[in-house]
């Protein structure tokens, strides 16, 4: 299924990544290579996506102006890829239907790339959008971001999951804590900055919380069950892996059925928490749906 949003963004998205990588021929070259090779590899692009669909749906009109910032977002995402695929965290050698980051360029340029990509994307949070108006959007927006990275979200939530791996049955607060800090906490706080970005009233910012999280939940929950259910081809990357290294999920707590009605359920609360919105959350409303119904 493809939703709107993504016809209408993802084009954009993927040019405006290209224009803002370094070049592979600029030194360090092999660096730029690999930071260029983990982006450039096609993602779903969810997070810019929702961060555009925000800061429509909060009455933004100048879209050209934030997409930078928007596509900021996809290079922190790409930097927490690279780095949970390395040996030391989820050893995986697969991502995006290409090798790992790791097995093509070895360990050192991969974390190299991950914190090269962290901080470009960082670097871009602070300067864009471009502008005086913007300065106070600006620093908002980037604060949720980096908030949302750290300790209280996706660092913290990764080393969560890692202490977590093979530690036998964990409560479901506990997972539902690791599963909103490891991946949640980001994609709300991608959201957040779309209507930040677009100046939003208080209570359209509390509407896209409250979706943001829902989503987010939803987004991780239906990862595990992929893991479980789909086949390397659909995916890009291998399945199987979590069963096989005792991580926490909802398939492991809950079996598959029982993951789908929590995804179902969530996709209900993210759908009610939209209703402020009115029309114009159309975009949001049907990636809620793509987030729970997709196959990769
Ligand atoms: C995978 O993210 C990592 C998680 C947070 C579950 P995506 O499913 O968005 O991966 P890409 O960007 O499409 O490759
Ligand atoms: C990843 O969760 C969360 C991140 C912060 C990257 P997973 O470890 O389940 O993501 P995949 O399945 O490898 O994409
Ligand atoms: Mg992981
Ligand atoms: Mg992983
Ligand atoms: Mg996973």
């Amino acid at each position: 299924m493809t939703a709107t949003a993504f016809a209408k963004w993802v084009p954009e998205v993927e040019r405006c990544l290209a224009d803002l990588l370094p070049p592979a021929t600029q030194e360090p070259a092999r660096l730029h290579e690999a930071m260029r090779y983990s982006v450039m590899a096609g993602g779903k692009r969810i997070r810019p996506v929702m961060a555009m669909a925000a800061y429509e749906a909060c009455g933004g009109n100048k879209p050209a102006e934030v997409l930078p910032a928007a596509v900021a977002l996809e290079l922190l995402h790409t930097y927490s890829l690279i780095h949970d695929d390395l040996p030391a965290m989820d050893n995986d050698d697969l991502r995006r239907g290409k090798p790992t980051s790791h097995v093509v360029f070895g360990e050192a340029l991969a974390i190299l790339a991950g914190d090269a990509l962290l901080t470009l994307g960082a670097e871009l949070l602070v300067t864009r959008p471009k502008g005086a108006t913007y300065l106070a959007k600006r620093s908002k927006a980037a604060r949720m971001i980096f908030r949302a990275l750290g300790t209280q979200g996706m660092a913290g939530g990764q080393a969560l999951d890692l202490a977590a791996e093979g530690a036998g049955d964990v409560k479901i607060e506990e997972l539902a804590k690791i599963h909103r800090m490891k991946t949640g906490a980001f994609l709300e706080a991608c959201l957040f900055a779309g209507g930040i970005w677009a100046g939003a009233r208080s209570e359209s910012l509390a509407a896209l919380k409250r979706y943001g999280a829902a989503v987010g939940m939803a987004f991780q929950v239906v990862d595990d069950i992929l893991d479980a259910t789909q086949t390397k081809e659909t995916m890009g990357k291998t399945p199987g892996k979590d069963a096989k290294t005792g991580k926490a999920t909802f398939v492991k707590a809950w079996g598959i059925d029982g993951a789908r009605r929590h995804a179902d359920r969530l996709l209900s609360e993210a759908l009610r928490a939209l209703s402020p919105l009115g029309d114009s959350s159309f975009a949001l409303r049907e990636l809620a749906h793509f987030v729970v119904d997709r196959d990769r």
